[in-house]
């Protein structure tokens, strides 16, 4: 899973074609060979074996002047971990120009031991504990850069596992680096006209339900299609996905995910001939909000959504979405969607946003305006390197820190650790989508999966201390 995984955030991010174009941007190129040629003689101070590094350090454009050795040799490492998302191509190193100075990213973990080394950036969903780099090295920060839910890895969303880490990259508003918004390409992207009304009832007209459910993934923590088939009861759904599906996708192309992909022009046509979508996410965390929310906001349906407990805060107005936790019921959502069906005039207000000023949620503003990466946008970076690059300023800091305390220890304190909270992944225990825990029956997938995640991180964590850290799948 993890490299199909990587892949598609390398594809979501746009990666695949800026790696295409390596080079371009502020990255300053490597000059192979003359490197080799201008290294300076060794000095017979200290024999120091080739260095996995090599002479990164020493990129140079042509003009300026050479920087000196202190500089190319002092310049920070950060090493990815996870190699998969290194973010340049080709080659194994990096230099990167970041705010307050240059770093070297490097993918090459032979560099682990340097102490020139100062962050280790790891994928969440690849990471296990067992595999960690043990020990720790006193000098080194841990990064995170997680931005799926926990059910990709749910040691994060625990106190202990989410605290190994000095900083993060989380879809946490509270992380280091937040990237709630991942999801969402601008304002532009909400604003698409809907389809017209008339058209909408032409489809509802011959057969369709008010209700899009598309779903594939079906036992997950958020427990939805509970949720989904106790709501069928009371209201047409049309279910195309793998879970609970009754429809099929007209053609065998749009059937096919290999062919047809949640992106694709044509099966977006399709979906938005319907008014309303189930929108829910695998599961219920603080600001952990992805396409299913999004996207049918920039079809012009209504998403149905279950979620974040703090959507609201990101809506464009107060009245855009349907929250499923605002009912005491299924009958009572199913009754409520109904009476909008039927009531145009009710209906188009949940589309206001996208009249002129109709954006008036000033916190979603400033957030997709202020945020300093961008979604498939070819003049931002994106935020692998935007998360690389707060790393290493980040870094630089704390050096100035360390160097300001060692030369005057009695004024300059030494200087805090940096360590990452609970809040940066804020996903409470799973709980049934609907009915009670009692009512669930014992060997249900979708709850005992996530219950046994968390009794063997209960168990195991306070004995994790000791030496080497243990994983769920070594639990018997
Ligand atoms: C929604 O916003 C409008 C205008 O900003 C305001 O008048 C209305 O009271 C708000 N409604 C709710 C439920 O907050
Ligand atoms: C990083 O976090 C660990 C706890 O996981 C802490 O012991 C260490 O001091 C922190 N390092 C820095 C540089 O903040």
């Amino acid at each position: 899973m993890g490299v199909g995984r990587i892949g598609a955030v390398l594809t979501a991010l746009g990666m695949l074609s800026v790696c295409a174009a390596s080079g371009s941007g502020h990255v300053a190129k490597r000059e192979t060979g003359a490197e080799a040629e201008g290294a300076e003689p060794w000095d017979g101070a200290v024999f120091r074996p080739p260095s996995a590094l090599g002479a990164v350090g020493v990129a140079r454009n042509p003009g300026t002047r050479r920087p000196g050795r202190e500089e190319a040799v002092d310049l920070p490492v950060l090493l990815w971990w996870s190699p998969g998302l290194f973010p340049h191509f080709p080659g194994d190193s990096e230099r990167i120009e970041c705010a307050r100075g240059a770093c070297v990213a490097s993918r090459d973990r032979r560099v682990r031991g340097d102490s020139r080394t100062r962050a280790l950036l790891f994928y969440g969903t690849d990471f296990r504990a067992s595999e960690a780099p043990l020990p720790r090295l006193a000098h080194q920060s841990w990064a995170l850069l997680h931005e799926e839910s926990p059910l990709n890895n749910f040691l994060l969303s625990h106190g202990p596992g989410i605290r190994l880490f000095n900083l993060t990259a989380t879809f946490s508003r509270h992380s280091d680096y937040p990237l709630p918004l991942q999801w969402l390409p601008g304002t532009a992207y909400l604003r698409r006209a809907a389809p017209p009304l008339q058209q909408r009832a032409e489809w509802r007209r011959r057969g369709y339900a008010p209700l899009l459910y598309l779903q594939s993934h079906c036992d997950v923590p958020a427990d939805r299609d509970r949720y989904v088939r106790e709501l069928m009861r009371y209201i047409p759904v049309d279910s195309y996905g793998k879970c609970l599906q009754n429809r099929e996708l007209p053609t065998p192309r749009l059937q096919d995910t290999a062919t047809a992909t949640t992106e694709d022009p044509e099966l977006l046509a399709f979906l938005s001939r319907y008014k309303f979508h189930l929108a829910l996410e695998n599961a219920i965390c603080d600001d952990y909000m992805t396409e299913k929310l999004w996207r049918p906001m920039h079809l012009g349906a209504v998403p149905v959504y279950r979620g974040s407990p703090s959507v609201r805060d990101w809506m464009p107005n107060n009245h855009s979405i349907i929250i499923i936790d605002d009912f005491e019921s299924p009958q009572k959502l199913a009754e409520f969607i109904d009476f909008l069906d039927k009531n145009d005039e009710e209906y188009v207000k949940y589309l206001a946003y996208k009249q002129p000023g109709g954006i008036t949620n000033q916190f979603l503003l400033d957030s997709l305006k202020h945020r300093e990466w961008g979604v498939n946008d070819p003049l931002l970076p994106n935020y692998l390197n935007g998360f690389e690059c707060f790393v290493c300023d980040h870094e630089l800091a704390r050096l100035d820190a360390e160097k300001a305390h060692a030369a005057s220890p009695g004024d300059i304190p030494v200087p805090e650790p940096h360590i990452a909270q609970l809040s940066h992944m804020a996903c409470p225990m799973p709980t049934p989508g609907f009915g009670s825990v009692e009512e669930i029956p014992e060997n249900d997938r979708a709850l005992s999966l996530a219950r046994d995640h968390s009794i063997c991180l209960r168990f195991l964590w306070p004995h994790s201390e000791k030496g080497r850290i243990h994983s769920c799948a070594e639990v018997p």
